[in-house]
């Protein structure tokens, strides 16, 4: 037609009836052929995970217009074995929708006259919600901050509420559930430790995450510290020490900074808290040191408390 035309016109450009008789011609032909029109316009589909999701757009066209299609205002290529068509570019199918199909589709229609006809509509993937990372434990040392993971797919976008120890996560000041479903934990307290898992939920299904523990460490801290005393010479003192953490702390005593030979020493847990009794003959004047030694995720620390044994009745010169 075009080629016609470019003839025509050559020959017309010095024959002036030939003109005439060519523009009655024209638009005669004209009559009988038509701009595009889409009488089928793509809507929405929605389509759940690994279904096949069709857009239609029905084209009424004289002479029959080549039908492209885009994804994202990128054309696909005619021959794409991602997508199928039929009905001679009508009819757009994707099979085996996966979430990186989702995006504006569009149909252009073209036969060359008048503008191209174009209709776009969406894809959007509808799935029951996933996790796609879960959280792992994690040993996080008082005070500090805790961020659990909970990645998820879903459409509609699955909503995350946290579990703890079969309690829903109560959300304050400083417990939040961030915008991609993680759970952080500011200022992490003893209390905080415990089972956790994330739920993950859309109108199509529900999720639980695995279940991941959160153990909080403390460093050694004396809370029992031992007495100064002042014994008859010769006769036996007892120290006390305690302290907390966790791990539990070891305890340790020195005599005037170095370790004591000789003396007998008892230790008894009471739930965190380890009780150490030590028990020396008093001979002499001496500083009695209570250490208290624990190795945590922030490293290891020890923490000690010293107290002062005089010995009455006798004198040293
Ligand atoms: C999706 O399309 C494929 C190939 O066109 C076909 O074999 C399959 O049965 C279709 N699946 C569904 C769920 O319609
Ligand atoms: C997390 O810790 C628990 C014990 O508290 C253990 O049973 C589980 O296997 C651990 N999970 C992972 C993912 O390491
Ligand atoms: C440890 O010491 C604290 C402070 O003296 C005391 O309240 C607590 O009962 C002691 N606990 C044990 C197990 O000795």
């Amino acid at each position: 037609m075009y080629a016609f035309l470019g003839i025509s016109m050559k020959l017309t450009e010095h024959i002036p009836l030939l003109k005439i008789l060519f523009l009655a011609h024209f638009s005669f032909i004209v009559g009988l052929q038509k701009a595009p029109r889409i009488t089928t316009l793509l809507e929405t589909v929605d389509v759940l995970l690994d279904h096949n999701a069709t857009f239609i757009c029905e084209v009424d066209s004289r002479p029959q217009a080549d039908i492209t299609w885009t994804r994202n205002n990128i054309q696909i290529r005619p021959y794409d074995s991602r997508y199928l068509t039929r009905e001679n570019g009508q009819m757009l199918i994707i099979p085996n929708v996966k979430d990186t199909d989702n995006g504006e589709y569009c149909c252009i229609a073209d036969n060359g006259i008048g503008e191209p006809a174009k209709s776009c509509g969406a894809l959007q993937m509808k799935m029951k919600p996933q996790i796609k990372r879960h959280p792992t434990n994690v040993t996080l040392l008082i005070d500090s901050k805790a961020v659990l993971p909970c990645v998820t797919l879903g459409n509609p976008k699955p909503d995350i509420s946290w579990i703890k120890d079969d309690d829903l996560v109560k959300i304050s000041d400083r417990i939040s559930i961030l915008d991609y479903g993680a759970l952080k934990i500011h200022n992490i307290k003893r209390e905080d430790a415990g089972q956790y898992r994330c739920v993950a939920r859309n109108s199509f299904g529900i999720v639980f995450s695995k279940l991941v523990t959160i153990e909080v460490q403390a460093p050694a801290r004396i809370l029992r510290v031992p007495k100064e005393k002042r014994v008859p010479f010769g006769t036996e003192v007892k120290l006390e020490c305690n302290a907390t953490g966790n791990p539990i702390p070891t305890i340790t005593w020195l005599e005037n900074g170095n370790t004591i030979s000789g003396a007998s020493i008892e230790e008894t847990l009471v739930g965190q808290v380890i009780l150490s009794v030590l028990r020396v003959v008093a001979n002499k004047p001496a500083l009695y040191t209570c250490l208290a030694t624990n190795h945590h995720s922030g490293g290891a620390n020890t923490v000690k408390a010293t107290a002062k044994v005089t010995v009455s009745g006798r004198s040293f010169q």
